[in-house]
């Protein structure tokens, strides 16, 4: 049976352990802070003007326009509603759905790793055979060869995440080029998942891989409203595909859920009105607290490796002693009272995440306040505890 083959979510259980334990939670990746006000208020009265019912499939026009022309705007790529654009139920509908449409059982699908842990479970479900190439810490890059090795006529696509869950790695345009030529060369499809774009530091810039040369023909572009918009909860995202793509992905998403909900949908082309100084605030927003947490971290001992886009950090925990990752993030969520995701999660092969532990930052200062009145102490047993 498939799903015997991937576990429930270590990141969702973890988020169910904080609640139990009343530990401050940096596990899953939601805001504890509130969504803008107008995009709430249009969402309010799209319900009360009797948006109440079916969207129109592949999402409704307002939103896809709104899709559309924001991402021609930004990135220079011109792109279609009617012909491109498919809202689903999130960035997580959108890759399994594409995923369905583009992979035949069998097929290999390249990933890089350490990966955001719904690819894992996505790749089982569509029966596609991954290769995994590593990202390296401390800058978390690839080797050009590596990733060369795992293209063959075999593989059908590659998935791509930038910036990128977990490890805040922002790829550059020249690795972008990399990737392009074996797409290139071996007719793959890419797949990324860019819903961390507006949030990037240290100027860093965001490049779309659909925007590298060649390569709108063959990429498809998965974004959500939950990040930029604080709006986790509310199950809206997108593909922008090439048109030969869209009709299988729009197949395979109506049948996996109709459509995604109506009335926020129409909240979410309102959101993309908001002024550009949103997202200026935004990603400044992240961007110090993301300073906080490393100060936090870094005081209580975890060795951090600050991202440079998203809102996750990656630690090593090594120099704590304990013989595992989920070792320690059971002690973290129980004795210490903070919910962090262990690294193995992240990983193919557990050992490689042994030593690491992901926290999240897009949390009020006050809970980054308690987290570290929680974590003091923490860095006198760096020494004291042996493996
Ligand atoms: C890289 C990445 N993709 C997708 C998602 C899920 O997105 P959505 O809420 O739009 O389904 C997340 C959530 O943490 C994520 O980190």
């Amino acid at each position: 049976m498939k799903a015997a083959r991937f576990t429930e979510s270590v990141i969702r259980e973890m988020t169910r352990l904080a609640d139990q334990h009343g530990a401050v939670n940096l596990s899953q990746g939601f805001p504890d802070f509130p969504a803008p006000g107008p995009v709430k208020d249009a969402a309010c009265d799209a319900i009360r003007r009797d948006v109440n019912q079916y969207a129109v499939t592949w999402g409704a026009r307002r939103l896809r326009e709104a899709v559309a022309s924001d991402f021609s705007r930004r990135h220079g790529v011109p792109v279609e509603a009617d012909a491109q654009v498919t809202v689903c139920c999130g960035a997580t509908e959108a890759m399994l759905a594409t995923m369905l449409a583009v992979v035949d059982p069998g097929d290999e699908v390249v990933v890089f790793e350490p990966f955001y842990e719904n690819y894992g479970p996505d790749a089982i479900l569509s029966g596609a055979v991954p290769r995994y190439v590593t990202l390296r810490e401390p800058d978390w890059t690839f080797d050009p060869d590596e990733l060369a090795a795992a293209f063959s006529d075999r593989t059908r696509a590659v998935i791509i995440n930038t910036p990128n869950n977990p490890t805040g790695k922002v790829f550059t345009r020249a690795e972008l080029e990399v990737i392009a030529r074996l797409c290139h060369q071996w007719d793959v499809v890419a797949i990324t998942d860019e819903i961390y774009e507006h949030i990037v530091y240290d100027g860093r810039v965001h490049v779309p891989l659909a925007a590298v040369d060649g390569m709108a023909d063959r990429t498809v572009t998965i974004n959500s409203l939950s990040k930029t918009f604080s709006v986790t909860g509310w199950r809206v995202g997108w593909a922008i595909s090439p048109p030969a793509l869209a009709g299988a992905i729009r197949k395979v998403h109506d049948f996996l859920t109709v459509g995604a909900p109506a009335p926020l949908q129409e909240a979410g082309a309102v959101a993309f009105g908001l002024p550009e100084d949103y997202y200026a605030a935004l990603a400044d927003g992240y961007r110090r607290r993301r300073d906080v947490l490393v100060g936090i971290l870094e005081r209580s001992g975890f060795r951090c490796y600050a991202p440079h886009g998203a809102y996750y950090l990656m630690t090593d925990i090594a120099a704590f002693g304990f013989p595992d990752d989920a070792a320690f993030a059971r002690f973290l969520v129980t004795e210490v009272g903070v919910a962090a995701v262990p690294g193995s999660s992240f990983y193919h092969d557990p050992a490689a995440g042994r030593t690491k532990l992901r926290f999240c930052f897009c949390k009020r200062d006050d809970t980054l306040a308690e987290a570290e009145r929680r974590l003091a102490g923490l860095a006198g047993r760096r020494q004291s505890t042996t493996r």
